[in-house]
């Protein structure tokens, strides 16, 4: 049996615990591991290449994915899909484990409908895949944002600043509602709910009316004004599935609560700092889990499936239902963290 193992959209810690996982795994079925260089670009350009157990030692703790990943789109372009099919023939694929987000898992889910043997692992530093409670990388991404929060806070209070910190999170506010809650952010602005600037800048005034000299304020990159409040973002630049680069919002919302609030504010854009480096140890674990069970449900035939982590179990959704809807952030989480704004 030969699997062919990709990593695709942005990378994210945990990935290199997955693919030392589906290597291990295999090899005790003593399955061929072949590893499909950039992501579904690699399937299209014929980029694959045997995976050994010698090349996975000492991979566990490191960050970024030693296959590369990409946002390559195959339906972009007819040939393409013919090209992954034609590949998958040439280097006598049996399977493929398709490891990413909504993009990667979307792209899993079609070539599986058209005939393709596919299992799908959920991963994203953004949490905002459906049917799985958590994707690896995630819990990475909060530690560090976490960090970056309890260091704000005391160069904020020393200066009786305001500090902006802006978090990813393209459609969700996942990084930014629980590094918030954990760091106790003075307000989080998510996607989900679109922001009023005048209600923040209130709720800054009132705080600091109260003694607080200093306030930190979360922001989720993808957050969305109220409609007519004339917000932009910065960048227009699309990828292969569409997507806007974002990054850089944080600088209006911060210009706007200077203005209004008349107190001195920065901005910090933690970028991809949130994606880089070692994976937590319950990111290493949950890529493990996962890479593991991925590797049983292709001895089993069990195609079109993903793995997921439901409570503490690793259990199997269809992959369908899972690229059906994103998974937005739970509101009466939210309420917990808006206790402790202002
Ligand atoms: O999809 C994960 C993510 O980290 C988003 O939160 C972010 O918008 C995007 O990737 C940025 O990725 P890149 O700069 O690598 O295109």
């Amino acid at each position: 049996m030969k699997i062919g193992i990709l990593t695709g959209g942005g990378d994210c810690p945990g990935l290199n615990a997955v693919i030392r996982a589906i290597v291990k795994k295999g090899d005790k079925y003593g399955f061929d591991i072949l590893g499909i260089r950039s992501g579904w670009q690699g399937m299209i350009q014929g980029k694959i290449e045997p995976i050994t157990i010698n090349s996975v030692h000492g991979i566990l703790p490191r960050g970024g994915t030693i296959i590369g990943t990409s946002r390559t789109n195959p339906f972009k372009k007819e040939e393409y899909v013919q090209k992954t099919f034609d590949n998958y023939k040439r280097f006598g694929i049996d399977a493929i484990i398709a490891i990413g987000g909504e993009d990667t898992l979307g792209v899993a889910n079609k070539l599986n409908k058209m005939g393709l043997n596919i299992v799908g692992i959920p991963k994203t530093i953004d949490n905002d895949l459906a049917c799985t409670d958590y994707t690896f990388g995630f819990d990475t991404a909060v530690t560090i944002a976490t960090e970056a929060i309890d260091r704000l806070h005391t160069t904020a209070e020393s200066h009786d600043r305001i500090m902006v910190l802006e978090v990813m999170g393209r459609h969700t506010g996942w990084i930014a509602t629980i590094a918030g809650l954990a760091g106790g952010a003075d307000c989080i602005l998510i996607p989900e709910k679109p922001f009023n600037i005048d209600d923040i800048c209130m709720l800054i005034k009132r705080r600091h009316e109260k003694g607080k000299s200093f306030s930190i304020v979360v922001v989720a990159e993808g957050v969305k004004p109220e409609e007519g409040t004339g917000f932009v973002v910065q960048d227009e630049k699309v990828d292969a599935f569409g997507h806007i680069r974002l990054g850089g919002i944080s600088h209006t919302i911060a210009k706007e609560i200077e203005k209004k609030t008349g107190y001195e504010t920065r901005v910090t854009i933690l970028g991809h700092i949130q994606r880089g480096g070692t994976p937590t140890p319950f990111d290493r674990v949950l890529a493990t889990r996962f890479g593991v069970a991925a590797v049983d449900l292709v001895k089993n035939g069990d195609f079109g499936k993903m793995v997921s982590l439901q409570g503490n179990k690793i259990v199997t959704v269809n992959l369908e239902e899972a690229v059906s809807a994103l998974k937005t952030v739970d509101l009466s989480l939210f309420e917990i963290a808006e206790v402790f704004f202002g």
